[in-house]
């Protein structure tokens, strides 16, 4: 049993939701679509770090079957349990990203699927920066967030407490750019999770690539 108090607030949250989260969020195109965006551009074999990888679904499900090496960080210990029994074939480790040393220059891609938004907007900065270093010269990053001007936010997703911190879409946009990343596509789209507390949500989805000559900074 894991002390309660001992937990981030994040993995209090996506523990008490576990597959509840992939079911409710099961439906969107956008996230298919953007899945499809970074497959195109991938070459055999590729190197993924996913970030936040929740249930392994679909993420690292696909990019995996399409035969890229993915390696899943998730700070919620019921996730990462969730996903290593659905794709056993995979490796996820239970980790805060925050605080994950990350080689410069070890992947050819980085996925951020809503991780980001139960961090301080100074450490949603500095993560960016970091996983740009984390990236090879020309590789990409993909990053998908609820474009929102919030700061410390108390809400209630899916009938849990959360408190949400973000940026709304220019800001956030930005935030890439300043990292040495070219932001080749963008998507913006409502989506209604599928769940009985759920409302419909902003998403931005950002497509970048991080410029030839390496991280700015
Ligand atoms: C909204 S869910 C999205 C899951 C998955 N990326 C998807 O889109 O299906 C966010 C995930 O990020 C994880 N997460 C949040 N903060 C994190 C952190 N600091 N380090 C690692 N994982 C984190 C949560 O535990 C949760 O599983």
């Amino acid at each position: 049993m894991v002390d309660e108090d001992r937990r981030s607030p994040a993995a209090v949250v996506f523990d008490a939701l576990g597959s509840e989260y992939e079911k409710a969020f099961a439906a969107s195109a956008a996230h298919r679509a953007s899945l499809e965006w970074l497959l195109e551009r991938l070459e055999p074999g590729s190197r993924v770090l996913d970030v936040g990888s929740g249930t392994g679904r679909p993420t690292a499900a696909v990019l995996a079957a399409a035969g890229h090496r993915v390696l899943g960080v998730d700070v919620s210990p019921v996730m990462v349990e969730i996903a290593s029994r659905q794709m056993p074939e995979g490796e996820f480790r239970c980790a805060d990203i925050r605080e994950m040393p990350l080689g410069d220059a070890a992947f050819d891609a980085v996925c951020a699927y809503f991780a980001l938004l139960q961090m301080s907007r100074e450490e949603q900065s500095g993560l960016v920066r970091r996983l740009a270093r984390a990236l090879r010269p020309g590789g990409f990053l993909v990053l998908a967030t609820v474009p929102l001007d919030v700061e410390d936010f108390d809400g209630v997703f899916m009938g849990q407490a959360v408190r949400v911190t973000s940026f709304a879409a220019q800001d956030i946009t930005a935030l890439v750019r300043g990292a040495g990343l070219t932001v080749l596509s963008e998507e913006s789209v409502m989506f209604t999770p599928t769940h009985p507390d759920a409302r419909p949500e902003p998403q931005l989805f950002l497509h970048c690539r991080l410029d030839a000559t390496g991280p700015a900074g």
